[in-house]
């Protein structure tokens, strides 16, 4: 993960690299740093947490220079403590990193012998060693850059900023994303285009092996192989403005509550006028020929792809393999002939995600996929790439996003289904009516945030939680206890109803809530059944259902949400609304930071 950014520019860098920074806290909030060339001498200003505290630090303790880099941490070599923090500084040169250096106890232990002693825990801190080393040994900077990228294995972008250097700033990617901005006789850099919105609106992105040599007034890039490249240059649409919280107390919040708005839109962009049929973007996609659907993702949207493979076998007959992206990558599946890889994401950088569709480069017939960052890699590797149109998401507990993905991925499931000639253009347009009628029903569901929040009192008390589903509900019970787990820091697990008797009911006692996600369909009363065996034991049972289900099973449940009506396919996008409450307010009542959960980033781009 970590955010980095950097600026060879006509005016003070320190204020520019903070503002670019706050753009990326989402990256990581453990630390954060900046360095820059001033009269040309190296200095830097770090500070541990949020960015708020470098940003006070530097009130107190300025930092002058128009050449800057800068990082925030999301750590994972070594303690998120002030001496791991970055920029690395060594005499000449100061580096950020954002990624793993696979081999640096190699290269430490190369150094060592060469007499060269580490300060910190952090893989990064050896890039910056390697290079000084070089120079030490007569290398000008760009060689020392040059040969150090040379010997690091893992996944990177880094800057390297040099003393004596103020026009000067050397930048290289491997398989962590690295943008370029091109200002008048200036130039920015940043993991993440959104970090320059505010200075520039032209980008060219670095590919894989890339790397760059800045000044203010020239851009040189190489490939792996150290020739001369062009890469184009775009012209993106970034939203400059930084995104508020609208009145809400946090991210979240505001998040869940925009929920009827945004899936509005996106069923706009998709659905055409007349309710008849699916648009895709650009060629979109031709069903008939796919006769198999891999999908990979991560956390919330492996949740996603697991409720789309519900629709997709059971609208489309089309046959889904889903798994973590994590495991997908390395397990070496095989990908068939007319086999179409779906991959679902909301930053569209997640370093798992993206190996897995680069797994399935060359393998698969088609790669789509479904992320709400239309600039982002996964986006731009795709041969069908779908927006969500969610609106930046801020909080790290994905909301909004996860169910406009899953409008999307319903959406794209009923496009299938029409093409295999699974369901007829009647079919295809009462299903069309039911999906442009649920904004509204999420309008009316928000009506339970008020009796969602009471149950959270109580629910703050306890120390686990589990969540029941069968069906459709079945990841919607996964997506509630991961949403509970991760800024609550409630110990939550999801089960499918009918797996309960074969283990976790020896969990159920008075002390355990159990919430049980059962609108009044075909598999209602199987579920009702497990949670009876619940009640039987003391469990206290929340059941979120719909009037019919709470007329049929309420009795002795401690409480019911009662839900609107909806068309049972859509039932995951409307349930996902009371889960999110019920973390919400847990975490409220409990005081935890809702928007920026202890040990999380939003955006996860190491493996
Ligand atoms: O950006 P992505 O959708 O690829 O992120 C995947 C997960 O890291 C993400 O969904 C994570 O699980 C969320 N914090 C869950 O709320």
């Amino acid at each position: 993960m970590c955010g980095i950014v950097g600026i060879l520019g006509q005016h003070e860098a320190a204020p520019m690299l903070v503002e670019a920074l706050k753009r990326l806290e989402y990256r990581g909030y453990d630390s954060a740093g900046i360095a820059t060339v001033n009269d040309g001498a190296l200095d830097r200003r770090r500070a541990v947490g949020k960015l708020v505290n470098l940003s006070d630090l530097l009130v107190h303790e300025p930092l002058a220079g128009k050449s800057g880099i800068g990082h925030t941490r999301w750590a994972t070599h070594g303690a998120p403590n002030l001496i791991n923090t970055h920029p690395h500084q060594t005499r000449r040169v100061a580096v950020v990193h954002n990624g793993i250096i696979e081999n640096y106890r190699d290269l430490r232990a190369d150094l060592a012998k060469a007499g060269v002693r580490h300060q910190t825990e952090t893989d990064t801190e050896t890039v910056a060693l390697l290079a000084q080393h070089y120079l030490d040994e007569g290398a000008n900077p760009e060689e020392a850059a040059r040969r150090t990228i040379a010997r690091l294995e893992g996944a990177y972008a880094l800057a390297f900023l040099f003393d004596g250097e103020s026009d000067l700033m050397i930048v290289a990617r491997k398989g962590s994303p690295l943008a370029i901005g091109h200002g008048t006789d200036e130039v920015y850099i940043g993991s993440d285009a959104i970090a320059l919105a505010p200075m520039t609106d032209r980008v060219t992105y670095l590919e894989e092996g890339d790397c760059a040599v800045l000044t203010r007034s020239s851009i040189t890039i190489t490939d792996p192989d150290g020739n001369p490249v062009t890469r184009e240059e775009r012209t993106i649409q970034l939203d400059a403005a930084r995104v508020d919280k609208a009145g809400h107390k946090h991210f979240m919040s505001k998040e869940i509550a925009e929920q009827p708005t945004v899936i509005s839109e996106t069923i706009a962009a998709y659905v055409v006028s007349n309710a008849s049929d699916i648009k895709l973007p650009g060629d979109g996609i031709d069903f008939t020929e796919i006769n198999r659907l891999t999908m990979a993702s991560c956390g919330t949207a492996y949740y996603a792809c697991l409720t789309a493979k519900y629709w997709f076998e059971q609208l489309a007959g089309l046959p889904v393999e889903i798994d973590f992206a994590s495991e997908f990558r390395y397990r070496a599946p095989p990908v068939t002939d007319g086999t179409a890889a779906l991959f679902v994401s909301q930053s569209g950088e997640t370093a798992d995600t993206l190996a897995a569709l680069r797994y399935c480069e060359g393998k698969a017939q088609s790669i789509l996929s479904v992320t709400n960052v239309p600039q982002s890699s996964i986006a731009r590797e795709s041969d069908l790439s779908m927006p969500i149109h969610a609106g930046a998401e801020i909080g790290v507990a994905s909301t909004k996003a996860f169910t406009c993905q899953l409008t999307v991925l319903f959406l794209l499931a009923l496009k299938a289904a029409h093409a295999r000639g699974r369901i007829t253009d009647e079919g295809l347009r009462a299903k069309l009516e039911a999906v442009r009628g649920l904004p509204a029903i999420l309008n009316q569901a928000m009506g339970v945030e008020e009796h969602v929040r009471s149950i959270s009192q109580r629910l703050a008390e306890s120390r686990d939680a589990l969540f029941l589903g069968r069906g459709l509900m079945f990841p919607i019970a996964l997506e509630g206890a991961l949403k509970l787990k991760e800024i609550s820091y409630i110990h939550a697990e999801g089960y499918a109803s009918g797996e309960l008797k074969h283990g976790p009911i020896a969990l159920i006692d008075e002390k355990m809530p159990v919430v049980v996600l059962a609108p009044r369909n075909a598999l209602f009363d199987k579920t009702v059944s497990n949670m009876q065996e619940v009640m039987a034991r003391g469990g206290n049972v929340i059941l979120i259902t719909d009037a019919a289900g709470a007329r049929d099973a309420s009795d002795g449940v401690w409480q019911t949400i009662v839900m609107p009506d909806v068309d049972f396919d859509l039932t995951p996008i409307l349930y996902a609304l009371p889960v999110q409450f019920l973390a919400y307010h847990t975490a409220v009542t409990k005081g935890t930071d809702v928007d920026q959960p202890r040990n999380l980033a939003k955006s996860v781009t190491v493996e």
